[in-house]
């Protein structure tokens, strides 16, 4: 598996990483079997994988709870990320969600940072976090300065409770906030070939800064592994609802590109869900895939597409399929 910097943090990070949020189950990805989500993150890392990211808001807990089970005896192992800045305790930040009862707000404020992080710390079972990211940005009704956000993290990094700073959902303009005020490491943003929005902006300006691009959803949750066909339906809140590339035209017009690249997948010997990876991770400015999975042959599968490595032609073969069709219709 293809190694990478995480900006100027010194540590190394897998071309494809392991994300964690399904594995907190709830409405957003329905019931979910814990024992299994564990062989899960074991198969990632066996398969080589070593960047794990989970978040406090995956399943209020849950997902971290469940990953430091997982790495308790094999903590050396993985690059531990996670995140701060979605706060449901009190009334502190702004309102971003209600769910299972909870409101959840937007917090970036220093006082919520500190609990979060030692709640982390706490599920997660370790004393340190290697990446900690903010998850969504403040916004003008909680104002939190972002120099005010990057010295509390700065100085948890000098109290040895993190190692390296990241953000989430950010912009541009704000990522040079945070670079003014710290050592930013990384970003994450949503990016798959079918939402492509950041090659405009976040990924050149990562590529020329130093900052390692950790994307999300690059499956654009499993649609694009071509094994949710037609038929298959998702309860009202689950978070594929969410995607217009789900509803049934679109996505009769996804599968039918994926069934065109089936000469590809013989070529690299290759599933679909790997060729979509290896196009990912060898786009200019990315770093790193974060692929979901809760079941270990999906975890396996993921990471065996660090071995793939697409031509040129190749790729622009597939990024020419995806520029064809265009935008989800509404
Ligand atoms: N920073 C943020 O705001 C943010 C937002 C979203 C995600 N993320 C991070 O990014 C990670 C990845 O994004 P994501 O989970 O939204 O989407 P994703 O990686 O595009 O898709 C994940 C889902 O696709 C299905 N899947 C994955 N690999 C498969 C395979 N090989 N075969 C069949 N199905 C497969 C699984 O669904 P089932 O489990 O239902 O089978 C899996 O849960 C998250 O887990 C999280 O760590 C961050």
């Amino acid at each position: 598996m293809e190694m990478r910097r995480l900006g100027s943090s010194g540590i190394g990070v897998t071309a494809v990483g392991l994300g964690t949020w399904a594995i907190g189950g709830g409405p957003w990805w329905g019931t979910t079997n814990d024992e299994q989500s564990i062989r899960a993150i074991h198969a990632s890392l066996d398969a080589g994988i070593n960047l794990i990211d989970t978040a406090p808001a995956y399943g209020f807990g849950h997902s971290e709870r469940i990953v430091g089970r997982a790495i308790r005896d094999r903590r050396d192992r993985v690059v531990l990320a996670t995140k701060c800045g979605l706060w449901w305790k009190d009334g502190t930040g702004s309102v971003f969600f209600e769910q299972s009862g909870k409101t959840v707000r937007r917090s970036l404020d220093p006082r919520t940072i500190r609990i979060e992080v030692e709640e982390s710390l706490r599920r997660l079972g370790t004393d340190r976090i290697d990446l900690m990211q903010t998850h969504w940005q403040a916004t003008p009704d909680a104002p939190t300065p972002i120099a005010d956000t990057m010295a509390c993290l700065t100085q948890l990094r000098a109290e040895g409770k993190i190692r390296a700073i990241g953000v989430s959902n950010a912009t541009p303009a704000q990522m040079d906030e945070y670079r003014a005020a710290g050592d930013l490491a990384a970003c994450q943003p949503r990016y798959s070939m079918l939402d492509r929005k950041i090659e405009a902006d976040v990924l050149p300006y990562c590529r020329d800064q130093g900052i390692a691009a950790l994307v999300y959803s690059p499956l654009e949750q499993g649609l694009l592994t071509g094994k949710i066909g037609m038929d298959r339906q998702f309860s009202p809140e689950a978070a594929r609802n969410m995607i217009p590339w789900f509803r049934p035209g679109n996505r009769h017009r996804v599968l039918d590109m994926l069934a065109r690249w089936d000469d590809l997948c013989e070529k690299h010997a290759c599933s679909l869900a790997q060729l979509v990876i290896a196009w990912t991770v060898a786009q200019p400015g990315v770093t790193c895939a974060l692929c979901g999975a809760r079941k270990p042959e999906d975890a396996e599968e993921n990471a065996g597409a660090g071995a793939v490595h697409l031509g040129p032609e190749d790729a622009a073969r597939m990024r020419a399929d995806v520029e064809a069709l265009g935008e989800p219709a509404a």
